[in-house]
């Protein structure tokens, strides 16, 4: 996959089911392992794998498709008064061509809709809160390893 062989304009986003879930805990142990490692200084497989499991349900995933490619995954629940961003996880091959910023902004259209705040944690390591800010949201809470950010409807 060249950085210019899939177009913006094709993702599609499909429902995961429990067949995916390797795929997901691959997806997410590759993209974040290196900013929990930062974090924590190491990278616990058991652990991290157990809180995969333990919190994975289908229901709130959906996979980011581009092309017949699964490119990533976009996990959210959609609370009565927000709706809270637990992961959004680009495979590699797929980072930095606005794929992460075009599936933010169509979750941002969804809270429009409802009139409900989007609210997620990142890791204060994580240079994925320059997008975050990018794209209207702001800090609420700041912890000695986290970042609460909170982007309202205006
Ligand atoms: C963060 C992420 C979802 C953004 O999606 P994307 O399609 O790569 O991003 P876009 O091309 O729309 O925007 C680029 C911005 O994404 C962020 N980004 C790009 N690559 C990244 C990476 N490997 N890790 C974290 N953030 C990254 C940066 O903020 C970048 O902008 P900047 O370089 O000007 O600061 C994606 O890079 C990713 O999955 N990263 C690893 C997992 C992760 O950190 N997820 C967020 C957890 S809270």
């Amino acid at each position: 996959m060249t950085s210019s062989s899939f177009d913006l304009m094709d993702y599609v986003l499909r429902p995961a089911t429990a067949v995916d879930r390797e795929w997901l805990w691959q997806t997410k142990r590759t993209c974040l392992r290196p900013y929990v490692e930062q974090t924590w200084g190491v990278w616990d497989e058991d652990a991290q794998r157990t809180n995969f499991d333990d919190s994975f349900e289908p229901s709130e995933v959906h996979i980011i498709t581009v092309g017949d490619r699964d490119a990533g995954y976009i996990s959210a629940r959609n609370d009565p008064f927000e709706i809270r961003l637990f992961n959004i996880m680009i495979a590699p091959e797929f980072q930095n061509h606005g794929l992460g910023t075009a599936v933010l902004r169509q979750l941002q259209e969804v809270a429009h809709r409802l009139f409900v705040p989007v609210r997620l944690r990142v890791l204060r390591v994580n240079p994925a809160r320059r997008l975050y800010e990018r794209i209207g949201f702001k800090v609420i809470e700041d912890t000695a390893t986290h970042y609460r950010m909170e982007w309202l409807p205006a």
